[in-house]
């Protein structure tokens, strides 16, 4: 989960305790594509940046948080050596976690946006200006350190004023996805204790929590928070997307998780995000091994089975290629199941035993599971999550590809230039 950056900064300016509602975040007057008002803060960052602020917590993280594991899943796992971001499958400039007020927070694991410094104040919440006399000033604590480039802070022009105000290095765009997400009040996942507030988080602006070595493309770090401007993109082509609703992907892995699915490995003995050539014709699978005892494969997208997105609304079947990832040409014996994530309330599940292929390519077998077989308790809008579960208590080995929602899944879609600009809400994609 990521940590707590900017809570001291802005706790006395915004948070109640409970997140706010928040409004969608207005577009750009005058400008095209789609660009919108947000503000960014950073987690995660080198020792070396992060030491120079002691009392802000204890090392390694000195309260800034942890970009390496997020709340999407993703970072794979290497029990030879510890985890680095060598084991995160996408660049460390690239991550970025969401607040969870933000209106197109469900579904956003995976999304990726275009985001951009804004010159000048910086916005405590929709209305006030964040003033730097109150609470965490990183500038007050070490005015002179460097970013990772050797560069010194710019300064603050409105110093004087005590509001705080951002000189980017430049307009450049820096393209990220969403590996996390960052919630107003953070809990302890394992007691719900609360642990703190990010309150940058807590709601009445769009919000994103970029990696620390993100936001030092964009302004230097010491700044802390910045006014962005952003939109949502296709992650292969960079189009733009709709806003609101946010992009689901009616495919849930194709050579990648795909946007809108966090990936959840869980009592795995090894497990890969990607494995190229390890797919359908040699492309990206993804893989796990499972003891004997439990353990399983979840793609999930949070949040989503309310209007508007509901990735399962029109689904008449879930489909998938299943194959052993040590190379037998048995077809590996595993559960597949449905639910709802966020409420944990789960569907009947099938044995791939039970089932009938629907075709094979070498050792890769192909199903097709109609979505009433998975009998659920609730409607199929309500379906969040699809799990890949050892079904018989014995070491288990799999690789997954082209795991597709058949009939109309997903959420969002691409937009055009001129739809974008006037902010007009598309239809949800076929
Ligand atoms: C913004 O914060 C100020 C206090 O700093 C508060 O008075 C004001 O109501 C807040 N505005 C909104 C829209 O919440
Ligand atoms: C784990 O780390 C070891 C040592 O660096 C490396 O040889 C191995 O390929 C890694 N395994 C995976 C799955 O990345
Ligand atoms: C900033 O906060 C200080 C201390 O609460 C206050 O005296 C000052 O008026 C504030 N400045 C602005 C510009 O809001
Ligand atoms: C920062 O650097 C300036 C000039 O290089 C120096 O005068 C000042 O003492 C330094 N401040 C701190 C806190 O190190
Ligand atoms: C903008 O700044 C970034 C980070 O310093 C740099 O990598 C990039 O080359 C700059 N872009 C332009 C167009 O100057
Ligand atoms: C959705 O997934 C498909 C299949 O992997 C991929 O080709 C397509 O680019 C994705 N769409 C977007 C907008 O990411
Ligand atoms: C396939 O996986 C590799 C990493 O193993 C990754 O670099 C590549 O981008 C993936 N291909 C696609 C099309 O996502
Ligand atoms: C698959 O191969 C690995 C490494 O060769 C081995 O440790 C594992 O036991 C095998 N798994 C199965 C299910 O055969």
């Amino acid at each position: 989960m990521r940590g707590l950056y900017m809570a001291a900064a802005l706790a006395a300016l915004l948070c109640t305790g409970r997140a706010a509602a928040q409004a969608d975040a207005p577009l750009i007057q005058g400008e095209s594509g789609g660009w919108r008002q947000g503000r960014a803060t950073f987690y995660g960052g080198p020792e070396r940046f992060l030491q120079n602020f002691p009392d802000r917590g204890p090392p390694p993280e000195y309260g800034f948080g942890d970009a390496l594991f997020g709340s999407c899943g993703y970072t794979q796992q290497n029990y030879t050596e510890g985890v680095t971001y060598d084991n995160v499958p996408f660049p460390k400039e690239s991550l970025a976690a969401l607040a969870n007020v933000d209106v197109d927070f469900p579904g956003s694991c995976g999304r990726c946006y275009e985001v951009r410094c804004k010159n000048g104040l910086v916005l405590a919440n929709g209305t006030q200006i964040f003033n730097t006399t109150q609470g965490y000033s990183l500038p007050a604590h070490a005015p002179n350190a460097t970013d990772d480039y050797g560069r010194h802070w710019l300064g603050n022009p409105t110093e004087d004023l005590q509001e705080q105000s951002v000189l980017c290095w430049n307009q450049s765009s820096l393209f990220v996805v969403v590996t996390d997400n960052c919630p107003c009040i953070q809990t302890d996942p394992n007691t719900g204790a609360v642990t703190g507030t990010n309150s940058p988080c807590c709601g009445n602006i769009y919000h994103m929590d970029l990696s620390y070595w993100g936001f030092e493309q964009l302004a230097h770090p010491l700044n802390g928070i910045m006014m962005t401007e952003f939109r949502p993109v296709s992650c292969d082509t960079h189009q733009p997307l709709q806003f609101n609703p946010g992009f689901i992907n009616s495919t849930i892995y194709g050579d990648k998780v795909e946007t809108g699915w966090a990936w959840f490995p869980y009592k795995q003995n090894t497990d890969n995000f990607w494995l190229p050539g390890a797919g359908i014709g040699g492309s990206n699978a993804t893989c796990i091994e499972l003891g004997p005892k439990a353990g399983g494969l979840t793609f999930a997208s949070r949040k989503a089975a309310q209007s508007g997105y509901q990735p399962f609304g029109q689904a008449s079947a879930v489909e998938f290629w299943l194959k052993d990832k040590n190379g037998s040409s048995t077809i590996p014996d595993i559960t597949v199941g449905a639910g709802n994530y966020d409420d944990k309330k789960y569907c009947s599940s099938l044995k791939t035993s039970s089932l009938t292929p629907v075709q094979r390519q070498g050792i890769y077998a192909q199903f097709s599971i109609p979505i009433s077989s998975f009998q659920c308790p609730f409607d199929k809008s309500q379906i969040t999550q699809v799990g890949f579960q050892n079904a018989d208590g014995q070491l288990v080995s799999f690789c997954l590809d082209d795991i597709k929602i058949v009939g109309s899944g997903g959420s969002g879609g691409q937009v055009s230039a001129s739809s974008v600009q006037t902010g007009r809400r598309l239809k949800t994609a076929a």
